[in-house]
């Protein structure tokens, strides 16, 4: 070294350490967006995604695209939109993917390691962003990090209540539209939203700034959650591009989960809210993915009873309490001989309610019914009891003739129409006459006692019918023609 550059770099020391403080204030290098340094202590699972072709020849800091947190030591969960092309849907390859693992992204110490498997959610939306979140698989397991657990539905409902402290690290961008990335990342401190403003529209005031909320129409509560932060000076705290797919973090030191992924805004900072992934109702897909663990069953399934002739139809929904159903029983009793009928049904795909069917049961009587959701931990707590009679496909009634009730002008009358009753064993019934004219809508009149109403017939040729509804179904009687003269 020269003298000259050693004088030199003794200025520089002088100016860092006495003058740029001052001068350089209102700069602060901003994190995430208005954020501070990271600790690398409090967030090991934190990883850069990495393209590999770039990493190869540029390294780290250039080839860094999105975040993601290592969760057990072979899944790293990102978000879908950092893997998934748009509007190609198209989802990279895992071998042009690296995770790496490191504060620093210009640090030699910075590890990588290779992707085997990259599995965006299915139900991840192109074009309204739900369900963004992606699990990608590790060639090799990373066994000296403290992964960092995903919140299971029941202690997500703590974690991410309105009004919580989160905090979001990530490499992103200090300010929105400029090019400034940190190599070492910076953290975020959030407080989550009411829904009310995520999805519900409504502004919400955070330590005197007002945040305008999103409408039903951009944000998904169901699927997605809200946070944004203010300074202590009154700047607005963000995460921003480059943030992507990292980790949301509730709770702190043993008890911090992952609660969301980095998903999208509008700019950064800008009294609008960031986005998350609300990672609760990813928790099926996560279990699937071998990314979270499932739980014992917290809550019954939810399920409806429908009548059929000598038998009762049950269709079951597993409630989305972080449990993972291998299938479902139903209890049909008879409250007045207690005998209990069961029938049992698979799990189906998501969405999709599971149905059973108990029969030998006698029309009319009332049931009482009941349900569980059966997993590897354990069976769920009881669904019902529910109150239901099978029902025998009604025996309908017949016309036996028509009254004029009432006429305003020849073309415009009301027809009592006269019936026999019809029947259903005792089970709630619906009877109705319906009058069809050869051309034009129908006119229709419900049943009270042994007659119907029919208001505002024309002059013309009607074919009417009787028609008896209950649970198991509708009976129609034969039709009988009226002319209304
Ligand atoms: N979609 C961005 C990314 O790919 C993250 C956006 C977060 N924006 C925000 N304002 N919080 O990195």
């Amino acid at each position: 070294m020269t003298l000259v550059s050693a004088i030199l770099i003794g200025l520089l020391a002088v100016a860092a350490a006495g003058l740029a403080p001052a001068q350089a204030a209102p700069v602060r290098q901003p994190g995430v967006v208005n954020g501070t340094p990271g600790d690398p202590a409090e967030f090991p699972f934190l990883v850069s995604l990495l393209t590999a072709s770039r990493y190869a020849r540029d390294g780290a800091y250039d080839a860094q695209f999105c975040g993601g947190t290592l969760v057990s030591p072979t899944k790293v969960v990102t978000a879908a939109h950092c893997v998934v092309e748009s509007p190609s849907g198209d989802v990279t390859f895992a071998k042009d993917l690296l995770v790496g693992i490191g504060p620093d992204l210009r640090s030699p110490s910075l590890r990588t390691v290779r992707v085997v498997k990259v599995q965006p959610n299915p139900d991840y939306g192109l074009i309204s962003s739900g369900n963004d979140v992606a699990v990608l698989t590790l060639a090799r397991p990373v066994t000296d990090v403290r992964p960092l657990p995903v919140a299971n539905p029941p202690q997500a409902v703590d974690l991410t209540s309105s009004g919580s402290t989160v905090r979001v690290p990530g490499w992103g961008l200090v300010r929105a539209g400029s090019f400034q990335a940190p190599a070492r990342f910076r953290v975020a401190d959030l407080v989550v939203f009411p829904t009310s403003s995520c999805g519900g529209g409504a502004p919400y005031v955070l330590d005197g700034v007002t945040f305008t909320g999103f409408g039903p129409a951009k944000a998904d509560p169901a699927t997605m959650l809200c946070a944004g932060g203010v300074t202590s000076s009154g700047r607005i705290v963000d995460s921003c591009q480059g943030d992507s797919g990292g980790p949301l973090v509730a709770g702190s030191g043993d008890d911090a989960r992952l609660v969301g992924v980095v998903s999208w805004g509008l700019g950064c900072a800008r009294t609008r809210p960031g986005v998350y992934t609300r990672l609760a109702a990813e928790y099926d897909f996560l279990v699937d993915a071998g990314a979270a663990t499932p739980i014992a069953p917290s809550q019954p399934p939810a399920i409806t009873v429908s009548a059929l002739p000598g038998a009762l139809r049950v269709s079951f929904t597993a409630a989305a309490d972080g449990s993972r159903a291998v299938g479902f029983a139903a209890g049909v009793q008879d409250p007045a001989t207690g005998a209990v009928r069961n029938c049992f049904a698979g799990p189906r795909p998501s969405g999709e309610p599971a149905t059973c069917v108990v029969d030998g049961l006698v029309d009319g009587t009332a049931y009482e019914v009941t349900a569980i959701t059966g997993t590897a931990l354990g069976d769920s707590p009881m669904a019902g009891p529910v109150s239901a009679a099978p029902a025998p496909v009604p025996s309908v009634g017949r016309i036996i003739g028509f009254d004029l009730e009432d006429a305003r002008s020849s073309d415009d009358v009301d027809i009592r129409v006269r019936v026999t009753r019809s029947s259903s064993a005792g089970a709630p019934i619906t009877s109705t006459v319906v009058c069809t004219p050869a051309s034009g809508p129908s006119v229709r009149g419900r049943v009270t006692g042994t007659s119907a109403v029919l208001r505002g017939m024309h002059t013309v040729r009607y074919s009417c019918v009787l028609q008896a509804t209950n649970a198991a179904g509708t009976a129609t009687s034969a039709a009988r023609s009226l002319q209304v003269a």
